[in-house]
């Protein structure tokens, strides 16, 4: 039996949600082209889409929300925000923008810039960074450790960078052309899984060694820092702010996404440690994102973003914030659905090669699935695979080692009945997958690395009602 994971906070506020029929599921989805991402939120039961900016704020967040201070500039609200990124993360200089994005887009494009490099190796990169190195004519270079690409095996830290690969890559193309060194914790794209202590310090000695920056995105630090307590022996005994300072202390510069642990609706920052590259940066955000003490957020979405900083650090907190993803996952596992291993941090990926083996990558498995799932159950997940990764390699798609269907869990939103409802709904789509169409393209936008978000599809044979 799985362990049931109990929730450290009450209800006070409620948002109706409804199961529309299956008739009606189905003229939504042909509506929405068949994308997950263009289906209206009202068409949707349970919303696993993504846990970014979806999580319910606390009471103290919403009373903050009436402290913003809207200056256009110096406003109280920043100095509360600059204060709070200092003492939770140990970050000096930072930079608020609208969201991880424009962090990525304003940090990655500079450091290129500055270092006329063009290579980004990563532990593996998230789909907004990769778009945004590759839109700057750069190459993400994805090295993970071996074991990250068995989804069934269990090992504690499979978000780990692949160091002996670092090196070689280094040599290869010279340290001058390598741009940055990027470590994502947690490692989103490979299962929300997690990044060691012992690999984050290691990586930092060959940045140095090399004279490579060591940049850091931090959208799930706490997360990260709860895994290495839990994980680690030599961690059991300190606090998660201990773990997270000393994480932290080994980066350069950092981007943040407050969407994720900030336990914010929207908002996210550039950090670093460098005075020379703050100002650099800071005429870039005055620019692109507004003036450096507010970076295209209101005073109230700070405000907010501090107090979340505080909320996420609390170890009640993250034990239930990942208990309760595990338990979402076991219960998946005991009903048969192949998930990867052990269960992420922030969602539960399902192996779609495993569960839909005789789906050609062509047909876009995970999407199938995703989309699939939605007529099927009003859920919406969102589909890791080909669609989103797969690339031209001399005349040929190279396709990525997974298909995923991710179902992430917003912070502090649904309850282990609601993951109960979807688990169950799962296994039995999975249990008749003869249902489950392929799909193809029908059309897709020209930027590079945003396909998934935009195509249109439709399946390969007719559904029927
Ligand atoms: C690891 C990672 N980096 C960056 C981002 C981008 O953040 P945002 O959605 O706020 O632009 C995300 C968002 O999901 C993410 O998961």
């Amino acid at each position: 039996m799985v362990k049931i994971p109990v929730e450290p906070y009450r209800i006070r506020m409620i948002e109706p949600v409804k199961l529309l029929p299956r008739d009606e599921r189905l003229k939504r989805l042909v509506s929405a082209s068949w994308n997950v991402f263009r289906l209206k939120s009202e068409d949707i039961f349970i919303d696993l889409l993504t846990d970014s900016g979806t999580g319910a704020m606390s009471i103290y967040q919403w009373a903050a929300l009436m402290m913003g201070d809207e200056a256009y500039a110096g406003a109280r609200s920043w100095f509360n925000f600059e204060k709070t990124v200092r003492e939770v993360l140990g970050i000096e200089y930072v930079l608020p923008v609208h969201q991880g994005r424009a962090a990525e887009r304003i940090l990655y494009t500079t450091l290129m810039d500055k270092r006329g490099a063009k290579v980004v190796p990563a532990n593996t990169h998230f789909d907004t960074g990769r778009a945004v190195v590759l839109n700057h004519r750069g190459i993400p270079i994805d090295l993970p450790v071996p074991e990250a690409k068995k989804p069934n095996i269990e090992a504690p830290f499979k978000g780990d960078m692949n160091v002996s690969a670092l090196r070689k890559l280094i040599e290869k193309k010279g340290a001058d052309n390598i741009a940055f060194i990027l470590l994502v914790l947690t490692n989103n794209t490979i299962g929300g899984q997690p990044v060691s202590i012992e690999n984050i310090r290691t990586v930092r000695e060959v940045s140095e060694e090399y004279n490579i920056p060591l940049v850091m995105d931090i959208c799930r630090f706490a997360e990260n820092a709860y895994f290495i307590k839990t994980r680690n022996e030599r961690y059991k005994n300190r606090s998660i702010k201990e773990i997270v300072k000393e994480m932290l202390s080994y980066g350069d510069h950092f981007i943040m996404s407050a969407k994720k642990d900030g336990l914010a609706n929207i908002g996210g920052f550039i950090g670093t440690r460098s005075r020379e590259l703050y100002e650099e940066l800071a005429g870039r955000v005055v620019l692109e994102e507004g003036f450096i003490t507010y970076g295209g957020l209101a005073g109230r979405d700070l405000e907010a973003i501090a107090q979340g900083l505080k909320e996420v650090v609390d170890e009640s907190y993250l034990k239930h914030r990942i208990e309760q993803v595990r338990y979402f996952g076991e219960l998946m596992e005991e009903l048969g659905v192949p998930v990867v291993k052990p269960i992420g941090g922030h969602a539960v990926y399902v192996d779609v090669l495993e569960a839909l083996p005789n789906m050609p990558r062509e047909q876009f498995p995970a999407d199938a699935l995703a989309a699939f799932l939605y007529l099927e159950t009003g859920v919406r997940a969102v589909g890791l695979g080909a669609l989103a990764f797969a690339r031209e390699e001399n005349g040929n798609v190279a396709y990525p080692d997974f298909e995923l269907l991710r179902l992430a869990v917003p912070r502090r939103t649904y309850t282990n009945s609601q993951l109960e409802y979807v688990a169950k709904g799962l296994a039995n789509l999975l249990w008749k997958k003869e249902k489950i169409k392929g799909l193809k393209i029908v059309w897709e936008p020209k930027v590079k690395g945003v396909r998934h978000f935009l195509a249109k599809l439709s399946p390969i044979e007719k559904v029927l009602l």
